[in-house]
């Protein structure tokens, strides 16, 4: 009787093995993958209706799948945000992705013509244009028409009161910060949002939005830097998870069409943007900020009047600039001088004083 092709590889595969000693190890592993190999063809062999049916549950499974993502855009990859930040109202941007980078490509042909070799390092990219820079610079919040930011003028007449008492004081007068204290919660990459967390969610205009119990906070910030002859302006408040998952995708997507591969991308993407359902433009409370003079959010921010002013004020009023150079070991994110975070006046005040992080602010001074 004709020996079977199972027979016939696994004799070769011994034959082989007495052939080199040395690669006997081999011999085992070989034969389990030729023999599984032929079974799994038979199994599918003239059985065109297991074959999708099996097709289609891998394809199921891998949609559904956190390493997946965002190959395939559900949300699953990712922790809890996903259901408090899109109930919140505020609606999708209404570019589509390839309009997106079909502009960024428009603003930035310089960039892209240094990219078009098939492969680049990540080094290369992260050189070319730095990190920090790559934040939200050509994805602002502010889409509306011909309003491209927000500034002081824009809130004439608007009644807001600022709340600049905050923390809770011992009897000998110190501040006692709270892990439960809203103005203090910890959102990064180790720390999502927490699901079911809710929040009153104010207008800045109709397209722009934040926690309404900082825009009377924020309001006499931007009065403050007027004061000194500085024009801020708001450039990217509050966004749902929708908006932070397109960024991401975006950015990813950008990367990959100058070269690198998804993993590359996907790591450089993570330390300008932060993971959908843990960035704090979720929860309201962080707004990015330029000035009328220089609108782009990149780290040549830090060298203008603007810049300066909200790095040196901005904790008077309650905000912290959240991603500060010299500091990106610990907030995962690279350095963003147009990125303010309302944490309170008290705990601003000791982040300044102390030259803290939230991070480290949550180590030394929050009770927990
Ligand atoms: N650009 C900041 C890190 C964010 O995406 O939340
Ligand atoms: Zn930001």
């Amino acid at each position: 009787m004709e020996a079977t092709f199972r027979e016939k590889a696994i004799d070769r595969i011994a034959k082989f093995g007495r052939k080199h000693k040395h690669l006997r190890f081999l011999c085992y592993p070989a034969a389990v993958i030729v023999v599984a190999g032929y079974q799994f063809i038979l199994l599918f062999k003239d059985n065109t209706k297991r074959l999708i049916s099996t097709a289609c549950v891998l394809c199921a499974f891998s949609a559904s799948a956190s390493f997946s993502y965002p190959a395939f855009s559900m949300a699953s990859g990712f922790t809890s945000g996903d259901a408090n930040a899109d109930v919140m109202g505020a609606t999708r941007g209404e570019l589509s992705l390839n309009d997106l980078l079909a502009s960024m490509e428009e603003s930035d042909t310089e960039y892209a013509a240094t990219l078009n070799a098939k492969s680049v390092s990540v080094e290369e990219v992260v050189d070319e244009k730095a990190l920090s820079s790559e934040g939200e610079s050509e994805y602002t919040d502010a889409q509306d028409g011909d309003i491209s930011s927000v500034s002081l003028a824009d809130f004439a007449g608007v009644d807001v009161k600022s709340d600049l008492a905050d923390a809770e004081m011992t009897a000998d007068g110190n501040a006692v910060f709270l892990p439960d204290d809203w103005r203090l919660i910890l959102v990064n990459k180790q720390h999502p949002i927490p699901e079911g967390y809710d929040f009153p969610l104010g207008d800045i205009n109709r397209r722009m939005h934040c926690d309404e119990r900082i825009i009377g906070n924020l309001l006499e910030m931007m009065q403050g830097a007027l004061d000194d002859g500085i024009s801020l302006e708001i450039r990217s408040p509050y966004r749902n998870l929708n908006r932070q998952e397109y960024l991401f995708e975006a950015h990813i997507q950008d990367y990959m069409e100058k070269g690198l591969s998804y993993m590359d991308a996907y790591s450089v993407t993570s330390k300008a943007v932060t993971l959908p359902g843990s960035s704090e433009h979720q929860i309201g409370l962080a707004i990015d900020i330029t000035s009328s003079g220089y609108s782009a959010l990149d780290e040549g921010f830090a060298n203008t009047k603007a810049g300066q002013w909200l790095a040196e004020n901005s904790y008077r009023y309650g905000f912290i600039l959240r991603y500060p150079k010299g500091k990106e070991h610990i907030t995962g994110i690279g350095f963003e001088p147009w990125h303010f975070r309302y944490v309170g006046t008290d705990a601003a005040t000791v982040m300044k004083e102390e030259d803290l992080t939230l991070e480290e602010f949550w180590d030394r001074h929050v009770y927990h």
